[in-house]
């Protein structure tokens, strides 16, 4: 063997990251590979992620990284991708599965950071929180009045739910903890009784949750199923002053339609943490509109979840490169194609 040859043998396995995470976690990580890190605030480019997956034996992918077919193509090596994420829609898991790469994400760290996340806008939305604050800093607050900025109770509403997992149950706690009444709908439509349980809260059917309920928060993921779960249809069901949360991915609600309910009146106010796309454009009619609040996709940001999202990731990573599967695993079946060594 030739003295480069002996030398590519013994080469750590090369790892892309895009986009900066905790320092503990890329540490953790470099102990085991060669360790690239994308540490620009925006994504990489499409074409840049494409070129530098050619190298790769493993990639820690963030929401905005898309990755398909072609990109997968490109990428030989690529055994493992962890996505630092719950959701998986960046993904084609099919496409990566049938080229034998593994693919990891980060469930149950966010999931009280994001119902936290949910409440605070089901909140903003129906106290106008939001709208209040712009009011104060365009100088509009001339007086206090008796019919300025009213908005719904929330104490003795109806919270109806959309996808009892983690997030949906962690949030019907909450709204639980307000004395709401929370129905829900399971993803498949079917009723689920689950270890916990929240007392009181009630399987429905999607059509009498959306007749029934104040406010309606999303927790499904972004599947060919749930794409436009919420339109035109949807909105004419719900009740007169309804306020909807989305924390799960934009293409779960037509926007479109959204935007004409809200703007007819039907619709009372909407909190969003995601769009399509995303981010929002800035001239988007959604953004004139008053009882509208949206945060920019941050639904796990607390620290905590991001540090141990992190520290999940790479671990999911490192299982893979010492032979095994990632801890959380999207595609068990798959059968990870062998080590290249040079
Ligand atoms: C964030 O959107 C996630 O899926 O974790």
């Amino acid at each position: 063997m030739s003295r480069i040859a002996k030398r590519r043998h013994k080469a750590k396995p090369r790892v892309f990251v895009t986009r900066a995470i905790a320092s503990d976690a890329i540490a953790k990580l470099a102990r085991h590979a060669t360790v690239e890190v994308w540490d620009r605030e925006t994504p990489p480019p499409y074409a840049v992620l494409k070129r530098r997956v050619r190298e790769a034996d493993a990639l820690l992918t963030m929401v905005t990284d898309k990755i398909d077919a072609p990109l997968i193509a490109s990428a030989p090596r690529l055994r493992v991708i962890s996505n630092l994420a719950v959701g998986l829609d960046n993904i084609d898991i099919e496409a990566v599965t049938r080229a034998g790469i593994a693919v990891g994400h980060t469930p149950g760290v966010l999931t009280e950071a994001t119902a936290d996340l949910a409440f605070a806008l089901l909140m903003a939305a129906a106290r106008r929180v939001a709208q209040g604050d712009r009011e104060v800093r365009a100088g509009r607050w001339r007086t206090w009045g008796p019919a300025v900025m009213l908005g719904p109770d929330v104490f003795g509403a109806t919270l109806g739910i959309i996808g009892w997992g983690k997030i949906g149950r962690a949030m019907a706690r909450r709204g639980s903890g307000f004395n709401m009444r929370v129905v829900y709908v399971t993803r498949s439509g079917g009723r689920r009784n689950s270890s916990d349980e929240i007392a009181g809260a009630k399987a429905v059917s999607l059509k009498r949750l959306l007749a029934i309920s104040d406010f309606i928060s999303l927790h499904v993921p972004l599947t060919p199923e749930t794409r436009h779960l919420i339109g035109t249809n949807e909105f004419a069901l719900m009740k007169r002053g309804a306020i909807i949360i989305n924390t799960a991915r934009g293409g779960v609600i037509d926007q479109k339609a959204l935007y004409r309910s809200l703007k007819s009146g039907k619709l009372g106010g909407v909190g969003l943490d995601v769009t399509d796309p995303e981010p929002i454009a800035p001239n988007d009619p959604l953004l004139k509109l008053p009882n509208v609040v949206i945060t920019p996709h941050i639904g796990s940001a607390s620290y905590s979840s991001r540090y141990n999202m992190a520290l999940i990731a790479t671990d999911n990573i490192i299982a893979v490169l010492k032979g095994g599967k990632p801890r959380f695993c999207a595609n068990p079946m798959v059968r990870i194609r062998p080590l290249l060594r040079v």
